[in-house]
């Protein structure tokens, strides 16, 4: 979601860096940006968009901090954006935030609001507005027990999920257990189970007949996030003369927006119509979010901006987590067997019991295996900050109003935090060696503008793996090659995921 630009690469070779963070509080004289190594322009832009950056921005974080060491700064016209990629920098960075943290990664989504008169969600608001907003949904999404309050209508959702993955089962050619492409399924999964959050009703996405508005919305998620990198690493002027990604980010918004709309519309409808004769009585089933905002009196066009952001924030990143969740165990037959053995202990074998967020939420290894997966995969693999007063980072003064990219996923990868990096190892997360640096893996954010879903994505993604792990075993296609993740703004699988699903 807020993938910002990650430029590197260069000519110049620094030696890494690693006594850069523990300078703060020295004695000698704060530096200026102009000091921080980093890559000319021309070298920059190359790398972006003559060899395919766009889509390797993820890789270009572990180059840049290989060559430049842990801070380096990009120039791109008048744009500087300085990139921390160190967990101790990345902390000095985030504790000295104000009381409304910037970040300035959405530019062109808050543009579009601004130019089609619609009013921002929590994702695109600044300031006020956004202090105002982030105030509200918090008590209704972020404290555990509004989230746990989500689990039974989530549990539906999953119920349905594990009766289409069977549906799916053998479609085309190879093992008669393999569904392909399951990132598919499970953005359909995400839809589902977001505006079931949302609006308390049922879109229908995991049905045998999937409704085509809601293909269209999430294909119109996969392609805002891929204007939305091309339109950032644009300068303004080039829009003019290439207008097309600008065009494309509008369309996939309005597309967004009228189907949100329609969505709000028809339950306010329903609402209505099971109130009539009982004004008292206005809520029909289950606790759901709109409501609440609604009940707020929260404005209608607010309410949209909300239901559209959140909805685009719930499709991509719960079901590519879940993707490599099960792409990791299939290839790790141990961890799935330790795994599986966890969770019928605790739900009984085969069971179809609808756990209780709680009981899930104090498994070991199933938060460890969901730890794992964002280590490796982190759905935002970097973030971003523009502070409100001049700040003091490593060895540099960074002037207010300067944007600063997080590298989170060079962090979560750094050997120096996670021995084996690249290796898919739970274990690592309960007590197995030394515990890394609290920032090396950051998946939902830090501090007051972090992940407004974590509490929902996390109950989510455990009752997902709970029932697939009850009902199936998760086998690799076989003879598959490794996936890897590339940038389309968050991180996604390169090529299709196929996995089988043998019953158990
Ligand atoms: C695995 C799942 C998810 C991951 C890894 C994730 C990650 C993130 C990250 C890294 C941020 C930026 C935090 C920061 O700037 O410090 C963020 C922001 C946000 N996320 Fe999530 N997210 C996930 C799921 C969700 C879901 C399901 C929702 C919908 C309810 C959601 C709604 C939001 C919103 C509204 C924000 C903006 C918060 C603000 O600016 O105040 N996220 N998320």
């Amino acid at each position: 979601m807020t993938q910002t630009l990650k430029f590197s690469r260069v000519f110049h070779r620094v030696r890494w860096a690693p006594e850069l963070g523990a300078s703060q509080g020295s004695n000698s004289t704060p530096r200026s940006l102009a000091d921080i190594p980093g890559p000319s322009m021309p070298a920059f832009l190359a790398e972006l968009f003559c060899k395919g950056g766009l889509s390797r921005l993820h890789e270009l974080q572990v180059q840049g901090a290989a060559r430049f060491g842990p801070m380096w700064l990009a120039r791109f016209g008048t744009l500087r954006t300085v990139y921390l990629a160190s967990p101790a920098l990345v902390e000095q960075l985030l504790r000295q935030e104000g009381p409304r943290p910037e970040r300035c990664s959405f530019s062109s989504w808050a543009e579009h609001r601004r130019r089609h008169q619609r009013a921002c969600g929590l994702l695109t608001a600044e300031g006020e507005e956004w202090q105002k907003l982030r105030s509200l949904l918090a008590p209704l999404l972020l404290r555990p027990q509004a989230a746990a309050g989500y689990a039974e209508t989530l549990d539906k959702v999953v119920c349905d999920l594990v009766r289409r993955l069977r549906r799916q089962r053998g479609r085309g050619t190879g093992p008669p257990a393999l569904v392909r492409d399951v990132a598919g399924e499970f953005y359909k999964f995400g839809l589902e189970g977001i505006a079931a959050v949302l609006l308390g009703s049922r879109l229908g996405c995991l049905e045998a007949e999937v409704p085509p508005d809601t293909e269209t919305f999430i294909r119109a998620v996969g392609s805002v996030f891929v204007s939305t990198l091309l339109t950032m690493a644009m300068p303004s002027w080039l829009h003019r003369l290439v207008p097309g990604p600008w065009a494309r980010l509008c369309r996939d918004w309005d597309q967004m927006f009228a189907f949100a709309q329609q969505l709000v519309e028809r339950r306010e409808a329903e609402v209505a119509t099971m109130n009539q004769g009982n004004p008292e009585k206005n809520m029909p089933s289950g606790a759901h979010l709109t409501y609440f905002l609604f009940r707020e009196k929260v404005s209608a066009q607010s309410i949209l901006g909300n239901v559209t952001e959140l909805l685009l924030a719930g499709v991509d990143t719960v079901s590519n987590t879940l993707s490599w969740a099960l792409y990791e165990l299939s290839r790790h037959p141990e961890v799935q067997r330790a795994l599986h053995s966890e969770i019928t202990a605790t739900l009984g074998p085969g069971s179809c019991a609808h756990p209780q967020a709680t009981v899930l939420s104090q498994l070991p290894l199933l938060k460890a295996v969901v730890k794992e997966v964002l280590r490796l995969y982190p759905v935002v693999p970097g973030n971003s900050r523009v502070p409100d007063k001049d700040i003091h980072v490593g060895d540099y003064i960074i002037p207010k109003n300067t944007l600063v990219s997080l590298c989170h996923y060079a962090t979560s990868r750094d050997p120096a935090q996670f021995p084996e990096p690249n290796s898919f190892r739970p274990a690592r997360w309960l007590g197995e060696g030394p515990a890394p640096h609290p920032f090396a893996s950051l998946p939902f954010g830090f501090g007051k503008r972090s992940c407004m879903g974590r509490r929902l994505a996390e109950l989510e993604l455990q009752i997902a793996l709970a029932q697939i792990l009850t009902h199936f075993e998760v086998l690799p296609e076989p003879g598959a090659p490794p996936v890897r993740p590339m940038t389309r703004t968050v991180l996604v699988p390169e090529r299709s995921i196929n996995l089988q699903f043998v019953d158990r």
